[in-house]
């Protein structure tokens, strides 16, 4: 196949994109590397003995993307491309919502003037806001509690209209949980911009002394230990998910909407304990109150993606702190350590 992918220098797109190209799949990758550097993409072409046609260009800018469909005939797109930082939509909604919103209208546009009407998008599990009715189902109402989550929620209502308006449309839905891991080669990972959101990158900068300590945010929640539950997901699997969601939607028409999860809920706690054991050292943490917003525990009922698309996590907490360490002990600051 030949697949666009917008986002693929960003974080799951560069690991997707090298499991597209050791599937034989032709790649052009669409980034803006606004959260991203084109090292990324040496480091995948280097893994894959292949190479990606790289293109720079923001999604917002609609020539742009209509003139990267124009000559190609794509056979799919995977949609990464867009802005993922909680916080940041809360303070810039505006932002938030032309990048992810009006970026993928422009793309939507883009694929249906090239007649090409089959795409994987990245969705979140914050979708569903804070229910804690777990393991959660793909059936669940979605009730988003931020702009970020707001914005993946909109994309998927938009996303199921055109295809129940023209059902020529191939659409896959994907609802990650929590991602973390890099590949095991420790080449490609997370290379967050500033402080990280996420548990795991903040985890390991705290191991090779970036920060003092990790804030774990409430210890006096409903669970064993008291802190926050969630579902940690490897990069890989979820990279691997995109290609089974792929092939699913070769020969099928409609919008479907899948979890990505391991189905395993892990607490702060214990993903801190799991990074130790991995260091060989104690990682300092503090507690600090809840956060709005957050549920006591979130995890994936995994159940569809299993059964439709014979697809599973294999890859566990453990492997993923492992990978996750190989990659940033190599690259202290990320793909800056090597320029
Ligand atoms: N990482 C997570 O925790 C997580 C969880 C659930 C869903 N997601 C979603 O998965 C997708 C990929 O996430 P990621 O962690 O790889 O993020 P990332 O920031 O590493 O990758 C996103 C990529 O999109 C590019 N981009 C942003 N705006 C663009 C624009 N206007 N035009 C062109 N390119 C643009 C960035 O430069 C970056 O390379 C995002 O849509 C994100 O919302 C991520």
């Amino acid at each position: 196949m030949k697949v666009l992918v917008t986002g693929g220098a960003g974080y799951i797109g560069s690991h997707t994109t090298l499991c597209l190209l050791e599937e034989g799949h032709e790649v052009v990758v669409f980034d803006n590397l606004v959260n991203s550097s084109l090292e990324s993409m040496r480091r995948v072409q280097d893994l894959a003995g292949r190479t990606v046609e790289f293109v720079e260009g923001d999604l917002l800018d609609a020539s742009a993307v209509a003139s990267v469909f124009s000559g190609a005939s794509f056979d799919a797109v995977i949609h990464f491309a867009g802005l993922k930082a909680v916080g940041e939509s809360v303070a810039d909604p505006l932002r938030y919502y032309r990048t992810n919103v009006v970026g993928t209208l422009n793309l939507l546009d883009g694929m249906n003037a090239a007649g090409v009407r089959r795409l994987v998008f990245s969705s979140s599990a914050t979708v569903y806001g804070a229910s804690e009715d777990v393991p959660l189902p793909e059936s669940l109402p979605l009730n988003a509690t931020n702009p970020y989550g707001r914005t993946k929620e909109q994309i998927e209502d938009i996303l199921t209209d055109i295809s129940s308006a023209d059902e020529r449309w191939s659409i896959g839905l994907l609802r990650y949980f929590n991602p973390a891991g890099a590949h095991s080669s420790g080449r490609i990972g997370e290379d967050p911009r500033g402080i990280p959101n996420n548990l795991v990158p903040f985890v390991a900068q705290v191991a090779v002394g970036r920060h003092k300590a990790v804030m774990v945010f409430g210890n006096d929640y409903p669970t064993p230990d008291g802190t926050g539950i969630r579902d940690y997901i490897h990069v890989m699997d979820l990279a691997e998910g995109h290609l089974a969601a792929l092939h699913f939607l070769k020969d099928r028409t409609g919008a479907f909407q899948w979890n990505l999860g391991t189905g395993q809920g892990s607490s702060v706690l214990e993903v801190i304990e799991a990074f130790s054991t991995v260091v060989s050292k104690k990682i300092p943490y503090e507690f600090a109150p809840r956060r709005k917003g957050d549920a006591a525990l979130s995890y994936a009922d995994a159940s569809s993606a299993r059964n439709q698309l014979r697809w599973t996590a294999k890859r566990d907490l453990a492997r993923m702190c492992a990978d996750h360490w190989n990659w940033q002990r190599s690259n202290p600051r990320g793909y800056d350590s090597s320029l």
